[in-house]
């Protein structure tokens, strides 16, 4: 049972305290008892009577503090609680944190502390990438602190990289995990995403492909992973790092991804992101064509099965299946009617127009869409789609598996 158990939040003072107020409320309403330190720099950020009215708890600001003292110790605060967290974790308290100062409450507290420590990292992605911040990090994950993000992104000043602050919902899920590891989301549940492009060999040294980077794909495998999800990423060639965690199956051409894919069900949920080559050469040549004195070359192109249509009408079909669709026009329309003729339960959409930036880049906008409707979701980093759509189709799974038809 999550409800019950108590975590103690120190707040650090950077621009993303103010997600602090989102973070309390989501672990008041799993019933989750919430204790606050805030620094000093914090209160320039958010302020103690915002966080004591959310989380109907006094917030402790002060070291010295007689009534407080004696109401309840620092050292007695800093064992009160199931699991300490920190979010914003600055700079300046991840260095105090791997040096064992402790020059105020919260750093008191930290150095006190016998419980289970997160940190959710939240700076400039300069002051995250100095080394100085690099050993520290370091040094606490040997000492088994636990981290939740920094995620990628645009920052408050302006500059894009790591350093903000991961979403107060993808902390509350790390909590969770943390206090109870089997309470996630998709727990127990199996999820299948492919990504990338494929590439259809022409002769030994040429290929057909596209231009997809696989960063969305990779995004949902992360998210699903995050929710608990036994996660497995079935991706073609992209210039990405395996996600920690995840299985990932490398395959080339649309027919390896397909038989890829089969071989991992049954599956709950299946998620197919992968830009597949429509077509593949006829007949691959074993040697390389030779170029001969400016002659045209004609390949004959045969059509790739559909892998995500394959894998709907196959007997052992996931839960819940979603497709992609990259459209560059009559965005709606398209996609509803792949829906319809892929039968899976949702279509994600969005615009690769040229100048969308969409391929190869951080951001996307999509239109969730199901035979109910259509939602236009904000544009928002790959990884918070990700995260946004796994939260979605875990609530569209059925509790106790498919009911016998
Ligand atoms: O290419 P198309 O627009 O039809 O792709 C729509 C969806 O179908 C995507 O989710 C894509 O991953 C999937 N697809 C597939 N196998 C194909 C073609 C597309 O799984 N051969």
């Amino acid at each position: 049972m999550i409800a019950g158990k108590s975590v103690l939040l120190i707040i650090g003072g950077g621009i993303a305290a103010y997600k602090a107020h989102e973070l309390v409320r989501l672990l008041k309403t799993r019933g989750i008892r919430v204790l606050i330190i805030m620094t000093q720099a914090a209160e320039q950020f958010v302020t103690p009577l915002s966080l004591a009215s959310l989380s109907g708890e006094k917030v402790h600001t002060a070291l010295f503090n007689l009534t407080d003292e004696v109401e309840m110790g620092h050292i007695q605060l800093s064992r009160a609680a199931d699991l300490v967290v920190v979010a914003p974790a600055t700079a300046d308290l991840m260095a105090k944190m791997a040096n064992g100062l402790a020059n105020d409450l919260a750093t008191t507290a930290l150095l006190a502390t016998d419980k289970p420590v997160l940190i959710a990292p939240a700076m400039n992605v300069r002051m995250w990438r100095h080394p100085a911040t690099v050993t520290n990090a370091q040094a606490l994950k040997n000492r088994g602190i636990a981290f939740v993000g920094p995620d990628e992104g645009e920052m408050a000043c302006g500059e894009f990289g790591p350093g903000r602050m991961s979403e107060p919902v993808e902390i509350l899920n790390k909590i969770i995990s943390m206090l109870q590891p089997q309470a996630l989301p998709l727990s127990g549940k199996k999820v299948v995403v492919t990504a990338g492009p494929t590439r259809e060999p022409i002769d030994p040294v040429r290929f057909i492909s596209n231009y997809s980077s696989g960063k969305q794909g990779y995004a949902i495998a992360r998210a699903a992973a995050k929710l608990g999800a036994d996660t497995v990423l079935v991706s073609g060639p992209v210039a990405l790092a395996p996600p920690a965690g995840i299985r990932v199956i490398g395959v080339e051409s649309a027919r390896e991804m397909l038989t890829a894919c089969e071989a991992e069900l049954p599956a709950d949920i299946a998620i197919f992101t992968a830009a597949v080559a429509d077509w593949r050469v006829a007949e691959q040549e074993t040697d390389k064509i030779k170029k001969s004195n400016g002659s045209s070359l004609q390949l004959s192109l045969v059509e790739n099965p559909d892998i995500l249509a394959t894998i709907t009408s196959h007997q052992l079909r996931p839960e819940v299946v979603v497709g992609f669709a990259a459209e560059t026009q009559n965005i709606h329309v398209h996609a509803l009617e792949k829906l319809n003729k892929k039968r899976c339960d949702f279509i994600v959409a969005n615009d690769v127009s040229r100048g969308t930036g969409v391929f190869g880049g951080d951001m996307n906008a999509v239109h969730f869409i199901s035979r109910s409707g259509i939602e236009s979701w904000p544009a928002m980093s790959k990884d918070e789609v990700g995260l946004m759509l796994m939260e979605r189709l875990a609530g569209h799974l059925i509790p106790e598996g498919r009911p016998s038809s």
